[in-house]
């Protein structure tokens, strides 16, 4: 069904193409050795134009334990871009070597351009501010697992009546958009924007939840917000997108999640963070059985391994 497919923002899957990634990733997590073998002798190109841990580890990790091979860089300055190649130009090139391209770069829309001149899948682990779509499986995986119900033939059933707050950076933040952009094709689902005037989220989000009549609402205050919530996604100040540095700092720590703002919160909430986390989560949160952040980063990989397996054909 995804065979061959492209996956720049959230929106090029449909809703019952995501259900068949999740299941499949569900299935993954319960019997590792499933697929082990599926992705032999073939090849992954991993392109990385801006600095990644996890989402380049994962993909790699994912790749390898279906029996793949990755290929690539981690830093830019060690490829032909740093000599002026064009960004085409290296997509044909990674293109004729490896089955499939996956690909960061900080410009918005490179993806999409990369994709135009790839024969190959490519996949989008984040182009600029703008969108980053595994992370977004990522965690709607992590929202099914956490708050799904065990009956759920769907996300949609899953998500359903809950309220997801996001807190940080929702201007800059790749992740808040695709996530958000994801969760308006669920009815029943309540947003919380909790941001500085200035890290509001770009209206391009509010605009496509208001079309969906998706009920939000947008808050300075965490505190407020806080009780209400069944998710909260907590974000780092995306510094590398600022324009001066003093803006940053007066930014930076407008919200930090402490142990005394989770005794306000409900019990069922899960508290998840695509990380790196910098100052936004306080340590001692983390000994919290709410905090899901280091759970997340493990289903990423499970929902990689689905993806890959599913776009190269072998499932
Ligand atoms: C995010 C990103 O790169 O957008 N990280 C990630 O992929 N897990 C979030 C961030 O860098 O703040």
């Amino acid at each position: 069904m995804l065979k061959g497919r492209s996956l720049i923002e959230p929106g090029n899957f449909t809703i019952e193409e995501m259900d068949a990634l999740f299941s499949l990733a569900e299935r993954i997590e319960e019997d590792p050795a499933y697929l082990r073998e599926s992705c032999r002798g073939r090849l992954l190109a991993t392109l990385f134009f801006e600095p990644s841990t996890r989402t380049r580890l994962s993909f790699e990790a994912a790749m390898q334990r279906l029996g793949g091979s990755c290929l690539g860089f981690a830093d830019p300055g060690s490829s032909s871009a740093s000599k002026g190649e064009s960004l085409a130009d290296t997509i044909r090139m990674a293109a004729s070597y490896a089955d499939a391209i996956v690909m960061r770069n900080p410009k918005e829309g490179a993806a999409l351009l990369a994709s135009r001149y790839s024969p190959v899948p490519v996949i989008n682990a984040g182009d600029g501010g703008h969108h980053h779509p595994t992370q977004t499986l990522t965690d709607l995986l992590t929202i099914k697992r956490l708050r799904g119900k065990p009956g759920d033939k769907s996300l949609r059933d899953s998500v359903k009546g809950l309220t997801v707050g996001f807190c940080g950076d929702l201007k800059f933040g790749r992740t808040v958009h695709s996530l958000a952009k994801a969760l308006a094709r669920y009815e029943g689902v309540k947003l919380v924007f909790v941001s500085p005037p200035e890290l509001r989220a770009p209206e391009y989000v509010t605009r496509l939840l208001q079309r969906e009549k998706i009920e939000y609402l947008e808050t300075t205050s965490l505190e407020d917000a806080m009780p209400g919530l069944d998710v909260l996604y907590m974000t780092r100040v995306q510094r590398e997108r600022f324009f001066n540095e003093e803006d940053y700092i007066r930014l930076k720590d407008t919200y930090v999640l402490s142990l005394e703002k989770m005794e306000t919160a409900k019990k069922e909430l899960i508290v998840l963070h695509p990380l790196p986390r910098v100052n936004e989560i306080a340590i001692e949160v983390d000994a919290d059985p709410r905090a899901a952040y280091f759970k997340q980063a493990k289903y990423g990989m499970y929902v990689r391994m689905a993806l890959l397996a599913s776009i190269m054909g072998v499932i």
